[in-house]
């Protein structure tokens, strides 16, 4: 058999694994909540449960991943044979398909916007011109074939050559492009008040749902609860420090997620522009914004492009988790398994972006099926995974090993962090996500 594909270094595991990271999440979903929930009071927040939740997850996930050297399913079984705890990589591959039908779709979004900036056919009327595109019959879909075709063409080349290659490129590219929007946004006049409304920490906004929006936030974010960074962490070297990647990485997620509200919302403020939500922000309220500045469609293809990477390198993540299961555990060639995931997530994807137009019946609770895969996955399969993790590696997984897997690469300079590491695992962590697990389905 050949050897298993690995990560070359350390700057290799960071581009890819911060790639997984930093996407659609960061992009519009934190600015939003962050401006609805208090500005610097939600950063704060946010920054709490990331230390406090998302990283000993995280480094829980990379233990576990690289400690067995295998898929996330199998991980489990190679750590504790005769025992069920596989079933978190089998939850994590149906909450990768899940999360992967209508991130594509977004995905796909991305690349028609793209194209509108380049040849200027933004209308002045943005909203009823993206209504119409998502609600078209096959322009919308064309576009998710596209953009997954790019996520398949990184995939099938592999780890090195492909995800670790691609992410070295990418993510130094992204940052450039977030700069250069971040120095527009900031001197427009009027920018100022758009800083104020982001970052001044204003405590009398923040909410208990500001707590568990802080949490359900880490987790999508920092791609943990799904065996992401478990299949990750089995193509890191044996003797690389993880304990550093998993700081970088954290790090590296909540800046980006900072400097992209400065990006959009110091220039929105610029011109009288109330921020919307979601899907509306990103694909209304900018555009809107890009026409009124001078140059604007330059603005803009840089900040579709932006996303569009955002969303390709967190794709690629997700693909992967599937794919490694099914090249390790079913024994199918690399590329048969990349097709083959790729157009399984395609039929799942049509049915998301038909749900938001020509086929409204599209429903199942109430919910469209596009809403149906992102609220089943955030809100339950992610937390529900996080959960198990945390009892499997505070309780269940022998102490010595994920010792050995935090200090290794750092010697003993971190051995004062195992204890705060187990308390937090055992206890902190457990606790918070039965808390935002609960009240998450509560609040539908
Ligand atoms: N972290 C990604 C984002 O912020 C989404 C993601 C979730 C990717 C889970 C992989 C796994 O957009």
């Amino acid at each position: 058999m050949k050897p298993r594909d690995s990560f070359s270094g350390r700057f290799g595991i960071i581009a890819a694994a911060a790639g997984s990271a930093i996407g659609l999440g960061n992009i519009w979903r934190f600015p939003y909540i962050c401006g609805q929930n208090g500005g610097g009071a939600f950063v704060l927040l946010y920054l709490v449960c990331v230390v406090l939740i998302g990283l000993p997850v995280l480094l829980s996930e990379f233990s576990v991943g690289r400690r067995a050297q295998s898929n996330a399913y199998r991980a489990f079984k190679i750590l504790s044979p005769g025992t069920r705890w596989y079933s978190i990589g089998i939850m994590g591959i149906v909450a990768a398909f899940m999360i992967l039908s209508f991130y594509s779709a977004v995905g796909g979004w991305t690349i028609e916007y793209i194209f509108r900036s380049i040849f200027s056919t933004i209308s002045d009327h943005p909203k009823e011109q993206f209504n119409g595109f998502i609600t078209g019959s096959y322009k919308p879909i064309l576009y998710q074939l596209i953009f997954l075709f790019l996520s398949l063409g990184i995939v099938v080349m592999g780890v090195k050559k492909g995800i670790e290659r691609s992410s070295k490129i990418l993510m130094p590219l992204l940052l450039i492009l977030l700069v250069i929007l971040c120095v527009r946004s900031v001197t427009l006049p009027g920018a100022s008040a758009g800083l104020t409304f982001l970052l001044k920490p204003d405590f009398s906004k923040l909410t208990g749902d500001s707590v568990l929006l802080a949490m359900g936030q880490a987790f999508f974010s920092l791609s943990i609860g799904m065996g992401c960074m478990i299949t990750y962490g089995s193509y890191v070297k044996r003797d690389e420090d993880l304990t550093y990647a998993a700081g970088m990485i954290a790090g590296a997620d909540t800046f980006i997620a900072v400097l992209a509200g400065i990006a959009i919302f110091p220039a929105a403020a610029a011109f009288g522009i109330s921020p919307d939500s979601g899907a509306g922000l990103v694909f209304i309220t900018l555009p809107s914004m890009f026409l009124q500045m001078p140059g604007g469609m330059i603005f803009s293809a840089c900040f579709f492009i932006l996303l569009c990477i955002a969303a390709l390198t967190s794709t690629i993540s997700l693909l992967e988790v599937i794919v490694s299961f099914c090249v390790e555990e079913m024994h199918i060639k690399r590329w048969k398994a990349t097709v083959l995931v790729t157009f399984s997530v395609f039929a799942l994807g049509i049915l998301c972006s038909l749900s938001l137009g020509i086929a409204p019946g599209l429903k199942l609770f109430g919910k469209n099926f596009f809403d149906l895969m992102d609220f089943t996955s955030s809100n339950i399969l992610l937390p529900a995974g996080g959960f198990l993790i945390s009892l499997y590696v505070g309780r269940v997984l022998k102490k010595r090993i994920m010792a050995k897997e935090l200090l290794t690469g750092g010697g003993t300079r971190k051995f004062r962090y195992l204890r705060i590491f187990f308390f937090l695992i055992r206890y902190v962590v457990p606790v918070a996500i039965l808390i935002i697990f609960f009240s998450g389905l509560f609040r539908g």
